[in-house]
């Protein structure tokens, strides 16, 4: 269990945790979500947080993957990946935010904000100069949570998903020199 604050620690997500994740990401992600997609999301989050799925994540030597903790509940999930790469970024040692995933409850609590200030300390304390992530264009909470900690466009692709809304697809890539 890693501390990051008092009330907020993160715990290693284990193989054994599989339906925890499941049951977890089926609350968490619908209500940020389900918008976007034909059928709310499910194809989605049944594809993602499959046991298949948390099996191979979790057995990426590169990552990282854990349940937010706060006050002693599990309240959302944060994945990094250590050294994977931008298309175009000319930075040397980059650091992917993969996920971060909080519950409606405790969202607007600067959670986010404390989890990506220990990101950016870790990684550079690690010897990394960038943090980069893709976030959804139609969903302006995240992005202005990203721009306010000092992300910056680079590049943007179109999800292929067939079950999701045209009008929504764009994904942007944005970094973080830190
Ligand atoms: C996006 C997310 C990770 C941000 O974490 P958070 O703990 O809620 O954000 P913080 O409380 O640290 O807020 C920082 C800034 O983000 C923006 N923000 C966060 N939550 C917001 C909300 N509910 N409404 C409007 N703006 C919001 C604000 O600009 C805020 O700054 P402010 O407090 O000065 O107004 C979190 O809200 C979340 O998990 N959302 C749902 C899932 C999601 O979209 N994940 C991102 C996938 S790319």
């Amino acid at each position: 269990m890693i501390k990051i604050s008092t009330h907020l620690f993160l715990e290693p997500i284990k193989t054994s945790d599989d339906k925890v994740l499941y049951s977890l990401m089926k609350e968490i992600y619908p209500p940020a979500y389900s918008h976007f997609w034909t059928d709310n999301g499910d194809w989605y989050v049944n594809s993602n947080y499959s046991k298949e799925t948390i099996l191979k994540e979790l057995s990426n030597e590169q990552a990282e993957y854990y349940f937010i903790l706060f006050k002693k509940e599990v309240v959302g999930v944060f994945r990094i990946i250590w050294n994977e790469k931008l298309k175009g970024l000319s930075v040397t040692k980059q650091v992917k935010l993969h996920r971060i995933y909080l519950h409606p409850k405790t969202q607007g609590k600067g959670i986010g904000t404390t989890l990506l200030t220990w990101l950016e300390v870790k990684a550079k304390e690690k010897g990394y100069t960038s943090i980069w992530l893709d976030a959804m264009d139609e969903k302006p909470k995240a992005f202005e949570f990203y721009k306010k900690l000092g992300f910056k466009y680079h590049s943007h692709t179109f999800l292929p998903f067939e079950l999701l809304h045209k009008e929504v697809r764009k994904m942007s890539q944005v970094y973080k020199i830190i």
